[in-house]
């Protein structure tokens, strides 16, 4: 799989927790104890050490990791497991991601997303010989179901979604519900905050444990949370981050990762990781 550059910079993730604070630039600067010229040129891209670890313990973030992603220096391993494929398509100025997972011996297949478009996943499943039973939504903004009737025309999938984040063309379950797909299994999750019916999906059967986890987390930051921030931040630590260290996590934009990895690195969950900046 293609290494995919991470989604947000060290500017992003103070912009998300800083929004999440409700401190203005002048209160955030005087509470964290920066002057408001410092926090521009952070801003503006220059890593000044000792500003972004008053500004990480001021908001909440892991200061070891927010210095690692200003030095650009967090960059996840890549993943690559049988039986699981990303697809990376282009959505106006971003892109987006999207799932397929495939059981080697039935050939029977679950598609997470559409992205932008599914050529590419329409492609896989035809070069290797799948029937794809379910496409399945981590969540229904526009970059995510782009493509649905391309799925729905080409194939005899079914279409699901959250009961809390209908989309006229899904089927809606509520979350604890499980679908299979020849020997695999997939778990459902409820990772609300960045959307209301914000899915977790959480699949075994492959080498590894894997989870898509569409916008709710991405390697080094998260979502963010567009109906709630602080329900965003406790599904994830409830629901993805008590997955196994080894779980491949496959988000909604960025590169894969890991549970294991995240914990040591993405700066919204400081309680994982050290106090050294050593590292
Ligand atoms: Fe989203």
């Amino acid at each position: 799989m293609v290494l995919i550059p991470l989604e947000d910079s060290v500017v992003d993730v103070l912009n998300k927790a800083q929004k999440a604070s409700r401190l203005s630039d002048a209160e955030l600067a005087i509470k964290a104890g920066v002057t408001l010229e410092d926090l521009h040129r952070i801003r503006a891209g220059e890593p000044l050490e000792p500003c972004l670890l008053r500004l990480a313990a001021c908001l909440s973030l892991g200061g070891v990791a927010l210095v690692q992603l200003a030095r650009k220096a967090y960059c996840p391993m890549a993943q690559a497991v049988e039986g699981l494929a990303q697809f990376n398509t282009h959505f106006g100025d971003m892109t987006v991601n999207s799932y397929l997972v495939w059981d080697l011996q039935s050939r029977e297949a679950v598609a997470f997303d559409t992205g932008a478009n599914a050529f590419g996943l329409m492609a896989t499943v035809r070069k290797n010989s799948l029937q794809l039973k379910y496409l399945l939504l981590t969540h229904t903004h526009g970059d995510h179901v782009a493509d649905v009737d391309r799925i729905l025309s080409d194939t005899k999938a079914e279409v699901w979604v959250s009961e809390k984040e209908p989309h006229p063309q899904a089927k809606s379950f509520a979350a604890g519900r499980v679908f299979e797909a020849g020997r695999l299994r997939v778990d459902t999750r409820s990772t609300t905050g960045h959307s209301p019916g914000g899915t977790t999906y959480v699949i075994s059967g492959l080498a590894r444990p894997v989870a898509v986890v569409g916008d709710a987390l991405f390697a080094g930051s998260m979502g963010g949370g567009k109906v709630s921030f602080a329900d965003a931040l406790e599904t994830n630590r409830r629901q993805i981050l008590t997955l196994p260290d080894d779980c491949v996590l496959c988000p909604g934009h960025g590169p894969l990762t890991t549970v294991g990895e995240e914990k040591r690195h993405n700066p919204f969950f400081p309680e994982f990781q050290s106090l050294s900046t050593s590292t």
